[in-house]
């Protein structure tokens, strides 16, 4: 199969909503990172995503829709609190869990009773969505266990020949996956942190259960691998000597006779000499913008080992971190 990125016109958009309404898959951007969507009606179709990105059935998908009135079409009940939660953060970076009716097939939910629900910002997801008249669920458009695409030709590298259509509506402006709160186990609970930092969500819906390393998954993706470049990569820990262990991990790995690089903050990207550096941005909110693309471009460039600024698991710091460490599959220095 061919595969066509159509640039976001009106017209290529009403393309790609008959292409999802008539059972295809197409990858189309959203504010977090791109999503391969599918017909959430159809079973097969979304057994077309499971194959084409190569994920596990066991994964449920989340369910996008482009009207918050779709909520109550899909969920069996929305609790006064979910309820405050999507007048606030939706449109946005954030997914609800909610009691699933039985319109929503088995295999978008893996088998779950509840079902994740995201109404993204972008404009583009939104009118593709209403466009193709149906709920369309869908992943993050990578290869499983890959990092999450924050633009078309991310997607395409991972999917090309296994969809159709990739929706190419440029760059991602969050970079990270939306923040899952689930409201089906009494107090809301974070399942993962994303584009919504969880103390802001807290501010409207009051305390918001936060497990931190916890030895079970608490969605079932978070599981898997997760984020993964070939490159060898290593979280340093933050803390008064971290540009000593970074610098050290570098020359290390370059006496070992391997291709490293540095992933920095600003503030310290030019404490490491001569030493190869890329700059994450003066903040979290940037290092979430950058971290997926800096992750694929190691690989493209053959870097073999990647050693990354860690942060605190504050704000948007605790989804960056989150990435990291699974990124990293737990190596620290
Ligand atoms: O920002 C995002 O959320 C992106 C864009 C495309 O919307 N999507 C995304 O989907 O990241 P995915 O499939 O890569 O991650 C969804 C996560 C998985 O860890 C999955 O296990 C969890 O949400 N999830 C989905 N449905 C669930 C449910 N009913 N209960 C608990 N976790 C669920
Ligand atoms: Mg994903």
């Amino acid at each position: 199969m061919d595969t066509v990125i159509y640039k976001a016109t009106e017209e290529n958009i009403k393309k790609c909503a008959e292409i999802i309404k008539n059972g295809g898959l197409v990858a189309f951007p959203t504010e977090t990172v791109y999503g391969l969507g599918a017909n959430a009606l159809i079973s097969k179709s979304v057994k077309d995503i499971y194959a084409a990105k190569g994920r596990p059935s066991d994964n449920p998908l989340i369910v996008h829709i482009a009207d918050k009135h779709t909520v109550f079409e899909i969920a069996k009940t929305v609790p006064p609190l979910a309820l405050k939660f999507m007048e606030a953060f939706m449109p946005g970076p954030v997914t609800a869990v909610l009691p699933k009716k039985s319109i929503v097939p088995d295999v978008v939910t893996g088998g779950l009773d509840t079902v994740a629900i995201r109404m993204p910002q972008n404009e583009i997801a939104r009118t593709l969505i209403s466009l193709s008249g149906v709920p369309v669920c869908a992943p993050s458009a990578n290869t499983s266990g890959k990092p999450s695409p924050t633009c078309a030709n991310h997607v395409y590298f991972d999917l090309n020949g296994k969809i159709p259509a990739i929706l190419d509506g440029g760059d991602c402006t969050v970079g990270v996956e939306s923040t899952v709160i689930d409201f089906t186990a009494g107090a809301p609970r974070l399942l993962r942190a994303g584009g919504m930092p969880v103390e802001t969500i807290e501010k409207v819906i009051g305390p918001v259960t936060v497990v931190r390393n916890s030895k079970v998954a608490l969605c079932p993706g978070m599981k898997y691998k997760h984020y993964s470049p070939d490159a060898d990569v290593f979280m340093a820990v933050p803390g008064k000597d971290i540009k000593q262990r970074m610098a050290d991990a570098f020359d290390k790995a370059e006496s070992d006779g391997k291709k490293a690089v540095i992933i920095a903050m600003s503030e310290l990207k030019d404490s490491f000499g001569n030493r190869k550096v890329w700059d994450a941005g003066k903040d979290c909110e940037s290092y979430a913008h950058n971290l997926f693309a800096f992750l694929r471009k190691a690989d493209d460039e053959k870097y073999s080992v990647v050693i990354c600024q860690g942060v605190e698991e504050k704000g948007m710091g605790a989804s960056v971190y989150n990435r990291l460490i699974k990124a990293a599959g737990g190596k620290t220095i």
